[in-house]
């Protein structure tokens, strides 16, 4: 009887450890990069380091694979809601989403920088 009761306990114990492995390994994306794929950011940036590729035709357009190097989350909102310039041009969109979105996305992108990227 208590070898029964031990042999549940194990078949418990090693469908947790399994359920628990399995799950951690379907990692979630960032917050921040879903944001960027739903808002068509990716039509014209690719951020290869994220295995996001462009197919834009426009030739001037950066990679934001290392975008935190260069800016922080604080220039990126501003920049991408038309209250900023960059080389004394405005963004070609103005992002549309909500504040809390606009500060996801920016905070994503400020941790875009090579030595933390994979
Ligand atoms: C229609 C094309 C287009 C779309 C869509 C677009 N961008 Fe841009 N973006 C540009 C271009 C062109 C530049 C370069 C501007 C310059 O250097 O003068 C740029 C520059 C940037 C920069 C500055 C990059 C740097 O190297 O400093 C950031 C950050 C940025 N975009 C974020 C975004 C985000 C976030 C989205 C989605 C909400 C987005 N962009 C959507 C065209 C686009």
């Amino acid at each position: 009887m208590k070898k029964i009761f031990s042999f549940i306990l194990l078949i418990i114990f090693v469908g947790f450890v399994f359920g628990f492995t399995n799950t951690s390994l379907q990692e979630e994306e960032p917050a921040g990069k879903k944001i960027f794929i739903a808002n068509k950011c990716v039509t014209c940036h690719s951020v290869k380091a994220e295995d996001l590729i462009s197919n834009t035709k426009l030739k001037n357009v950066p990679d934001l694979s290392d975008v935190g190097t260069r800016r922080n989350a604080d220039f990126i909102m501003k920049f991408i809601t038309k209250k900023e310039k960059l080389n004394n041009k405005l963004h070609m969109i103005a992002f549309k989403g909500s504040d809390e979105d606009l500060q996801t996305l920016a905070k994503w992108l400020e941790t875009l920088k090579p030595s933390e990227v994979k």
